[in-house]
């Protein structure tokens, strides 16, 4: 998978694909990731990317000119499966979507700054709006990591055992079942004889419960989709 991200600080990008299982993903060629800075789009010496927006009213407005002219020339170079806006108005992340994302070959993220984008170029040439919660960042950039994070680690291969991603909470609509690790008792603290049992089956089953009664107390909206 490839992914090109238009953003005006890419220096909010530092790092964030460059740990744990994004830079194993980007090692092993399984995508990549590269960073584009509108500015160099821009059509003035100031490098302008927004303009104050017709009709009045506070707040400026990426303008549609750098988009298009940013969007046209990538576009020579790739054809995108999805042309992807984060704004707060977008259809709300879930794991379904990131499901989706992760089959796709080419993908093209434009972060939003300031009141927002040109409503002509969402029109014109966004294919999907993305909104990774009912909370308005300063910018798209986080929310841009939060999507391709979550759909890059659902790319074949890029966990060594892939049943481990289909196992996370969200994958089949229910939240993981409590985890454990050595050692089996700290100050008192026991974990459940059931896990210690060594008996698979029960260990399946008491994880499938587990995992209903915690979707059912904390997400019950989960069992009702
Ligand atoms: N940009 C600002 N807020 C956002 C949000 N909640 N989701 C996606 N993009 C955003």
């Amino acid at each position: 998978m490839h992914i090109d991200i238009v953003t005006i600080h890419p220096g909010l990008f530092a790092g964030a694909f460059e740990h744990s299982i994004l830079k194993r993903a980007v090692q092993a060629n399984l995508v990549s990731i590269n960073l584009i800075n509108l500015r160099d789009y821009a059509t003035d010496k100031h490098r302008s990317v927004d303009d104050y927006q017709y009709g009045g009213g506070a707040g400026m407005v990426m303008m549609i000119e750098p988009l298009v002219l940013c969007l046209e020339d990538l576009q020579q170079k790739r054809k995108y499966d999805e042309v992807i806006y984060l704004t707060p108005d977008g259809e709300l992340f879930n794991q379904s979507m990131a499901n989706q994302l992760s089959l796709k070959s080419n993908l093209i993220l434009f972060c939003g700054h300031y009141k927002g984008i040109d409503e002509r170029f969402r029109q014109h040439f966004i294919t999907k709006e993305i909104s990774i919660g009912d909370y308005v960042l300063s910018g798209g950039e986080p929310a841009a990591v939060v999507v391709c994070d979550a759909a890059i680690r659902l790319i074949p291969g890029v966990i060594n055992d892939e049943t481990s991603a289909l196992s996370d909470s969200f994958q089949d609509d229910l939240i993981s079942p409590p985890v454990y690790s050595r050692p089996a008792d700290f100050r008192g603290m026991k974990v459940p004889d059931v896990l210690l049992s060594g008996h698979e089956q029960n260990i399946t089953a008491w994880r499938y419960e587990q995992a209903v009664n915690r979707t059912k107390k904390r997400r019950p909206d989960l069992l009702n989709s």
